[in-house]
């Protein structure tokens, strides 16, 4: 709450215009363990399958996204938190793997503490994204477990949010805390930002349970579901103990197929928007 006090306070206008070119998405959802890291690595190799450019941006400070490209958060010598915290261009820390990767270190668990005096704290991401937005059509951010200032960044440099919701144990609540978050952030930082769609992961459609947890999101957010369903396998654990994406793990398996349905249903879904 108090994170969110502080961002209604009134901002310097010095933040260069959004460009137009290059989709940013943040990956959200205060729960930890719901498939954040997962979907926003395997949803960025399938978007370039697809010939598109992709940057992802790992804004976490457990560096899972990092660790799952084969790369030890801990021996990291320059990370996002030299970005946000001493505007060291963003080139520097992008580790160019499967796909571009904007690498975490353990120092960003102390840029919540180290931004917070600072004026624009909550727009320092959107700041160091600006001059890179056009080299890529998009640009997909892990999140941590929490509502604090790394969100808050990630929300305020993002066009769309994709909310991974475990369909074992739904929790609604959590749902609502995070709407009443974007909409702040919609009020006083970024008006453009708006859930682009809920995911729902680890889906097991053996289970009634399962079934109704869909049910249930869809009731509550229609179309804002995508039709996607992320399939519970442990292929998912398996693929980071090697350093890849699921995708180039098993890239005739079923669980690398669903982040491709699921590329295609993004970039659908965001034609749909520009001609609307
Ligand atoms: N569809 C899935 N089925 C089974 N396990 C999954 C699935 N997606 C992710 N996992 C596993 O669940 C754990 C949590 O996923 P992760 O992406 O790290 O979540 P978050 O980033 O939200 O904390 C990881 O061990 C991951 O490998
Ligand atoms: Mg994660």
């Amino acid at each position: 709450m108090g994170l969110l006090q502080v961002a209604h306070q009134p901002e310097p206008d010095t933040v260069p215009q959004k460009a137009a070119m290059g989709s940013v998405i943040a990956f959200a959802n205060q729960k930890g363990g719901v498939a954040k890291t997962t979907s926003t690595l395997n949803l960025a190799v399938a978007l370039a399958e697809e010939g598109k450019r992709v940057l992802t941006v790992d804004l976490d400070p457990q560096g899972n996204l990092t660790m799952s490209q084969g790369l030890n958060p801990d021996t990291i010598e320059r990370s996002m938190y030299d970005v946000l915290v001493h505007r060291l261009p963003l080139e520097q820390v992008i580790h160019k793997g499967e796909i571009d990767l904007a690498v975490s270190s353990i120092d960003l668990a102390g840029a919540e503490l180290a931004l917070s005096s600072m004026i624009g704290r909550e727009r320092a991401l959107e700041r160091a994204l600006a001059p890179f937005k056009s080299q890529y059509d998009y640009v997909l951010i892990d999140t941590p477990p929490s509502l604090g200032l790394l969100t808050i960044n990630a929300l305020v440099a993002s066009d769309g949010v994709i909310v991974p919701v475990q369909c074992e144990y739904l929790s609604l609540r959590g749902l609502v805390q995070l709407e009443n978050t974007l909409s702040m952030i919609r009020e006083n930082l970024n008006p453009n930002v708006a859930i682009q769609g809920i995911l729902p992961t680890m889906f097991d459609g053996r289970t009634l349970h399962a079934r109704e947890a869909v049910e249930i999101l869809q009731e509550n957010f229609g179309d804002l579901v995508f039709k996607t369903r992320i399939r519970k396998t442990v292929r998912y654990a398996e693929a980071p103990v090697k350093g890849l994406s699921v995708l180039k793990y098993e890239p005739g398996g079923s669980a690398a197929q669903a982040y491709r349905e699921l590329a295609k249903e993004v970039m659908n879904g965001a034609q749909a928007r520009q001609h609307a």
